[in-house]
């Protein structure tokens, strides 16, 4: 299964433009709601504003050079590799989720728009990537689900207990789960079977609870965050800091306390 591409199996059933279709639909699902989350929330119009006040307390004007190292920066370590999240558990089960998806999402891309065609033959590489990041967002997904996201980690809440926070992690697992477990049974090739369809149907709903879902999920923090990880910087390199008051010039004395219990109450 590993070295199929399902979509072109697909294809061989339902019209390579309709799988198309639904890839520039999905797309525009994401635009739409993240706009209307924007408007809704107002917090990109309140996000320039600050920046805006921030800079009027700047200590320095920043050169395009040192501009761009610092977004440089913020690229190669907030963004690549979730910084903000620190060392540990929940960094590592970011990352895994976060590559698993972009994976998964490229593949997909790939091999619907150039080897859709069943006379196609598809580079193995393609199919291994896809499947590969489905994996690993299944298994980074359904690490932050059942044992990080907070309510359960520091608010001892079962973790069978859904919230709507949880649609967009849900989702993202679902998508890729169900996605496998198509593949693999479309990969079976046995005739008169009908569980592949039923797959290939909650595959479908999935990808339409992911995407059409931004307006009310968390999906829109993949475009927010990297912007504030990087006017931080910006504000952190100019002196402007937000507005923020600079870190006390003190050692740093939390008494033994401090080394009772990890901190995880947030
Ligand atoms: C394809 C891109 C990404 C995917 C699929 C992804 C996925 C996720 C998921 C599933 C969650 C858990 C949401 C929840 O609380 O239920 C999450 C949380 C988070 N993400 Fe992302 N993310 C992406 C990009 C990013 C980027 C670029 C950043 C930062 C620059 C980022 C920072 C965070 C942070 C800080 C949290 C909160 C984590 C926590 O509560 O432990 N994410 N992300």
């Amino acid at each position: 299964m590993i070295y199929n591409n399902p979509f072109s199996q697909l294809a061989e059933s339902v019209s390579p433009m309709a799988i198309q279709f639904f890839v520039f639909a999905m797309i525009a699902l994401v635009i739409i709601g993240t706009l209307l989350d924007i408007v809704h929330k107002k917090n990109v119009k309140y996000f320039f504003e600050n920046a805006k006040k921030a800079k009027k307390s700047a200590k320095k004007i920043l050169t395009t050079g040192e501009k761009t190292s610092v977004i440089l920066k913020t690229i190669a370590s907030d963004i690549a590799t979730t910084s903000e999240l620190g060392a540990g558990k929940r960094r590592a089960a970011h990352l895994l989720g976060m590559y698993g998806t972009i994976l998964f999402w490229i593949g997909s891309v790939v091999m619907i728009f150039f080897y859709i065609e069943p006379s196609l033959n598809t580079p193995s590489v393609w199919p291994i990537i896809w499947h590969v990041g489905a994996i690993m967002t299944v298994l980074g997904g359904s690490w932050f689900w059942f044992f990080l996201r907070v309510d359960v980690y520091s608010e001892a809440q079962p973790w069978y207990r859904i919230i709507k926070a949880d649609l967009f992690v849900l989702a993202l697992i679902a998508s890729s789960l169900f996605g496998l477990i198509w593949s693999f049974l479309q990969s079976l090739n046995l005739s008169e079977r009908w569980d592949d369809k039923v797959f290939l149907v909650f595959y479908i709903v999935s990808n339409l609870v992911l995407f059409g879902g931004v307006y009310w999920s968390k999906f829109a923090h993949m475009f927010y965050k990297p912007g504030a990880a990087i006017q931080k910087n910006l504000a952190e390199a100019d002196g402007s800091r937000d507005n923020l008051p600079p870190p006390a010039d003190a050692p740093e004395q939390f008494g033994l306390g401090i080394k009772r219990e990890e901190p995880k109450h947030y």
